[in-house]
């Protein structure tokens, strides 16, 4: 098939391109190359009336039980749908609030009919209690994670991370919140009560009343995704607003979907946090691209918005070299429902964060995440990190116990975005070369995970001084990382 004709397919659904069957398709993939595959995909976002009124998830403390089953939701403007989730009737797990310092004790309970484990993600706690691959808890049993809090105040994720099934578990409903509080943030007081708002944005593909997890072999490259945007488990949500400053938590917690996040009247905002808590300052910005697994700790400004006025959280047009960005399509909508005057004013320092520079590093890794596709056929196509597909059974990188180190991901000849996520510790990035170019703001202070657009080398620090032990790290494009994009390194 002549490369033109294919690429006019792009105004077409995958359906239509999935007609010309799974033979002509490789042919024809190994034709023009992965590369322009996955830019002749279409994936369309449907919004939802903006009805139904958002809710945070029930907040529970450091000794509680989450019981992983089956659920089946009312979804307004969807229907009743069959899920996965971590308490009765309900999509999603509740926020867990933790404290600096604290001990907790989280029992997970398998009630689902498969191996199930939780990874406390941005959490650093023993290797043993990481929901590492290796530890899964099956079904019909019972595990008590037990840490001490050890982390600074911010947002956090948890979610399963079975080898192979991550992609899964987490699209149908496995996933949620955990919020730790520190004596330096409080100390700020920062808009709390109904000012603070927690996000947890996912895409979800909803067939025959179900959360719908089927990937085809395309969208096992290009990681799965949804026509229907959640916030909380719900769809097209309204929130009503006073005129005031909110701060807003945001999580994407997309198996592989990006987002741009802006708000609809191009109105500012400040970052105030993202993965590891608070940055140093606040960095006043227009939009910010949010990649899976990546958090961000906004305040929205409400106050010069009108009674009755509209605005939504969107997400813009942004380029990835790729499949996604293409479409601009709204998340949630604010609306003024009362005025208000507010006296809160964003501090100009929020935290302390000792940076750290290139010298101090001990030694420095080279990950080539780029996965050359373009001349392979689909049908053998892996996910890699250094041309290898994760296994358990090896030890792909050995780390001194208290050393620093920088580490590269080099996806400067890749064609696919890849947001590389760290368990057990936090970094800080150094450099971006090629693609964007530089660190975006929302890339200040402590992450675990940092995107790597196609074309770019990103360079971060790490100091290991959490704990020894086996741990991992992957892209957090689940199918990708379910694809072998995942590597196992070990602390001594
Ligand atoms: Cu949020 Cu290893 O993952
Ligand atoms: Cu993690
Ligand atoms: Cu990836």
């Amino acid at each position: 098939m002549e490369r033109k004709g294919f690429l006019r397919l792009s105004g077409y659904s995958i359906t239509s391109f999935l007609m010309l069957g799974a033979g002509n398709l490789i042919t024809a993939c190994k034709k023009m190359g992965m590369g322009n595959m996955i830019n002749a995909m279409p994936i369309n976002v449907i919004e939802g009336n903006f009805t139904e009124e958002l809710h945070m998830p029930p907040i529970v403390g450091n000794t509680s039980t989450l019981i992983a089953q089956a659920v089946i939701v009312p979804i307004a403007g969807i229907g009743v749908t069959k899920a996965l989730g971590y308490q009765n009737q309900m999509l999603l797990g509740p926020t867990i609030n933790l404290s600096l310092g604290q001990a907790a004790t989280i029992t997970l309970i398998n009630q689902l009919n498969e191996n199930t484990n939780i990874h406390w993600h941005g959490l650093k706690v023993p290797a043993n209690m990481d929901g590492h691959p290796d530890n899964v808890v099956a079904s019909g049993g019972t595990f008590n994670y037990r840490f001490s809090v050890g982390q600074r105040a911010g947002s956090y994720f948890y979610h399963p991370h079975v080898m192979g099934t991550t992609a899964k578990q987490v699209f149908q409903g496995l996933a949620g919140l955990i919020i730790v509080n520190d004596a330096e943030e409080s100390a700020l007081k920062l808009p709390s009560g109904t000012r603070e708002l927690a996000l947890i944005i996912q895409d979800k593909k909803i067939v025959n009343k179900s959360i719908d997890y089927s990937p085809t072999m395309m969208e096992q490259m290009t990681g799965f995704m949804g026509q229907s945007i959640l916030v909380n488990g719900i769809y097209s949500p309204i929130q009503f607003v006073e005129t005031a400053k909110y701060r807003i938590r945001i999580l994407n917690g997309s198996n592989a979907r990006i987002y741009n996040l802006a708000f609809s009247n191009s109105a500012a905002f400040s970052i105030i946090g993202n993965d590891g808590g608070l940055i140093s300052e606040p960095e006043v910005v227009n939009e910010a691209i949010l990649a899976p697994g990546e958090r961000l700790d906004i305040i929205a400004d409400f106050s010069t918005l009108s009674l009755d006025d509209e605005i939504y959280l969107m997400s813009k047009i942004f380029d990835a070299g790729s499949v996604q960005g293409k479409q601009e399509f709204k998340i949630l909508k604010f609306k003024v429902n009362s005025k208000v005057t507010d006296s809160f004013k964003i501090p100009s320092t929020l935290s302390s964060i000792t940076l750290l520079s290139n010298g101090m590093a001990l030694r420095t890794r080279e990950f080539d995440i780029a996965n050359k596709n373009d001349n392979i056929g689909m049908s053998n196509m892996k996910h890699t990190i250094n041309g290898k597909s994760f296994d358990p059974n090896r030890i792909d990188e050995k780390v001194s116990f208290s050393s620093i180190e920088t580490w590269i991901f080099d996806n400067s000849k890749g064609s696919e975005p890849h947001p590389m996520h760290l368990h057990g510790n936090s970094f800080q990035v150094l450099s971006r070369t090629g693609g964007r170019g530089s660190i975006m703001p929302s890339e200040k202070g402590w992450k675990d995970v940092v995107l790597c657009m196609p074309g770019e080398k990103v360079k971060v620090i790490i100091p290991f001084n959490s704990f020894t032990g086996k741990y991992v790290f992957h892209c957090h494009n689940l199918e990708h990382e379910d694809n072998g994009m995942m590597a196992q390194y070990e602390i001594l």
